[in-house]
């Protein structure tokens, strides 16, 4: 380099006209008037305005005459003021411009693929992945990162003026259930053995606490082999928190004291706390899933008594074979097209079909209840209808669902979603945030005929429901909580089984046997076993965390280089073949490795 650097762009402004100073950084445009060119250099920090006059050195002249966009450069000149009338109050340096006397260029560039100066939302994913270094260069492409660095930052001081450590666990490590697939690194060093990558620090965390850390944090990298999503990525990072000695309420309220935090110094908003909780059978009675979008209302109800009083055979068959009737409002009319598809989109997702009667306060012209079915629902009935869904509104439209609770909270809670959305009611800056409490610790998986746990095997149960761990499993509820966010879920925990005799009894109602869980839990059972404290913790999914903060769609728009959702990285083009060397020198094929 013969041309070091004296300034970030975002140092200049008028004080520093008249001096000479070099800065450093790429071409984002150039513009010629004659024999005048012009350039904007950029640099991480901001754009200057270059200008290479006549008169100068030809030499230094014909090099700024070959500059194309993306050319990394050192420029030196002596900054001016503008002409009068050529400012540019849209950048922070549009007082002044840079009038060159020497360049240097440390490298070309190829024409990028993709405007640099312009917004890219309209360039396909693929492309701007493959390019990703471009797209990070480009106008305001690192911004989500910087302010991911910020994030990283804050909760890093937060959490230390509190008395946390910060420890790192291993990436090579034996299987952590959370309930995906593991990826697996097979061992050259012992034939037939893998490592797992963690599916999160779980067990480690705790075992931290045994060994007497007391508060632990880290921000950490998991690996999950599942099926991926806007909000899931193979690997991605918690914020992975741990104390020991505490209960529920101690760690809900770091938590909300962490956020309040995060928000107020990053995006200078006020969080409300305490939170909104909510138990599990709340949510889904309420909104129809365990992950409700607060922003809005449009509530579910149950109209079962409703529907049994009526002379609708759909709903008392339904409720004659155990299910439930339950119904939304949605404050708009819909087309006889709309509610068809809508009827169909509801029978794709398992409803046997969509009820549906539209209300209309002062009909004059038309019936102020109309639908196939209102014929078999009384005056009484509707009135109490009026009453039940507070039908204050001109105009609304009432859904119905009668089925078996699952599937009935599935289909309302989606069709909540899809016709909030459709009707524009979700405000669009608004944070939401709510705990769901008192989850079940066992759920049934109906295809195997065995228990399964709704958090991690290593979930405390609660105290009150202990006794029913013998009698009805699916009965005892969990000492865990999960935090949402705007309808999507953000993190969870649980205060922790901290006895051997009480883990063991999870793993036995799990269908583990005794073998089995000494191979794979064994080294946390004998843990256990030397005074392990009362424990518990929380982990969030910072991407999710960060991609909402943003108002991001997908959590790939927040990781510097995230897969696809097919799971490649358009980048590198992992994954990749490997030499056969390598497969056989790590015994991937029994029997050829001699
Ligand atoms: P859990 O499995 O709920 O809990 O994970 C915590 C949070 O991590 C995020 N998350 C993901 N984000 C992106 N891509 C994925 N594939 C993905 N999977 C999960 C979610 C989730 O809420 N050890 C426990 C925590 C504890 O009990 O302390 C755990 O990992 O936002
Ligand atoms: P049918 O009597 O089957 O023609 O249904 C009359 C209306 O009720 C149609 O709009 C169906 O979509 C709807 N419907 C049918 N089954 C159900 C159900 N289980 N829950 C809610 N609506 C239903």
């Amino acid at each position: 380099m013969r041309l070091k650097r004296t300034h970030f762009i975002e140092e200049i402004n008028s004080h520093l006209i008249g001096k000479e100073i070099t800065v450093c950084g790429w071409i984002l445009r150039r513009r010629d008037h004659g024999g005048v060119i012009f350039l904007d250099i950029r640099d991480r920090s901001g754009i200057l305005q270059v200008v290479f006059e006549e008169g100068l050195d030809p030499k230094i002249h014909a090099l700024a005459d070959s500059l194309k966009i993306e050319y990394a450069v050192s420029i030196k000149g002596i900054l001016r003021r503008r002409p009068p009338g050529m400012e540019n109050p849209k950048i922070s340096t549009g007082e002044v411009e840079l009038v060159g006397k020497d360049l240097e260029i440390h490298n070309a560039s190829q024409t990028p693929p993709f405007p640099m100066d312009e917004d890219l939302s309209e360039v396909s994913e693929a492309l701007r992945l493959r390019y990703r270094y471009l797209e990070m260069r480009a106008l305001g492409g690192q911004e989500a990162f910087i302010f991911r660095h910020r994030i990283n930052q804050t909760i890093r001081d937060f959490l230390n003026s509190r008395g946390f450590i910060e420890v790192e666990t291993p990436y090579l490590t034996k299987s952590t259930p959370e309930g995906a697939r593991d990826y697996l690194v097979p061992c050259r060093l012992y034939p037939g053995k893998f490592y797992a990558l963690p599916q999160s620090p779980q067990l480690f965390k705790q075992i931290l606490m045994v060994a007497g850390f007391e508060r632990y944090y880290q921000i950490v990298r998991c690996f999950r082999d599942e099926d991926l999503r806007a909000d899931r990525q193979p690997e991605f990072t918690q914020l992975d928190m741990e104390m020991s000695f505490i209960t529920e309420e101690d760690i809900l309220g770091i938590v909300e004291d962490l956020l309040s935090h995060l928000f107020k110094e990053t995006l200078g908003i006020e969080l409300k706390t305490p939170f909104p909780r909510l138990t599990y059978e709340q949510a889904l009675s309420l909104y129809g899933t365990d992950r409700p979008d607060l922003r809005f209302g449009m509530e579910l109800k149950d109209v079962s008594d409703l529907g049994g009083d009526s002379q609708f055979q759909v709903f008392r068959s339904a409720l004659e074979k155990g299910g439930i009737i339950k119904g939304l409002k949605a404050p708009a009319h819909f087309t006889r097209k709309e509610l068809e598809e809508l009827t169909q989109w509801a029978q794709n997702l398992g409803a046997k079909g969509l009820a549906w009667i539209k209300y209309q306060k002062d009909a004059l012209t038309e019936e102020k209840w109309s639908s196939p079915i209102v014929k078999f629902f009384d005056r009484n009935i509707l009135s109490r209808m009026e009453e039940h869904f507070e039908l204050t509104e001109d105009k609304a439209t009432l859904f119905f669902v009668a089925d078996e609770p699952n599937i009935t909270h599935r289909v309302l809670g989606e069709l909540r979603l899809y016709l909030a959305n459709k009707l524009s009611l979700i405000p669009k800056d608004a944070f939401k945030f709510v705990w769901i409490v008192d989850f079940p610790l066992f759920e049934r998986d109906e295809n195997e005929n065995r228990l399964y746990s709704v958090h991690h095997p290593f979930t405390h149960p609660k105290v009150e429901d202990l006794e029913l761990l013998d009698t009805d499993p699916l009965k005892v509820r969990s000492r865990a909580y999960d935090i949402v966010l705007n309808g999507v879920e953000v993190g969870g925990g649980s205060i922790r089984v901290h006895r051997r005799d009480l883990q063991e009894k999870i793993f036995h109602i799990l269908g583990i046997s005794k073998e089995e869980a000494e191979e794979k839990f064994g080294f946390l059972l004998q843990a256990l076993d030397f005074g392990a404290p009362p424990h518990g913790g929380i982990a969030f999914g910072l991407d999710r965390l960060i991609m909402l903060m943003l108002g991001k769609k997908s959590i790939r728009e927040v990781i510097a280089f995230p897969k696809t959702q097919r799971g490649q990285c358009l980048l590198t083009g992992a994954p990749s073949s490997v030499k056969i060397e390598q497969i056989l020198e790590l015994h991937l094929l029994p029997g050829w490795d001699k």
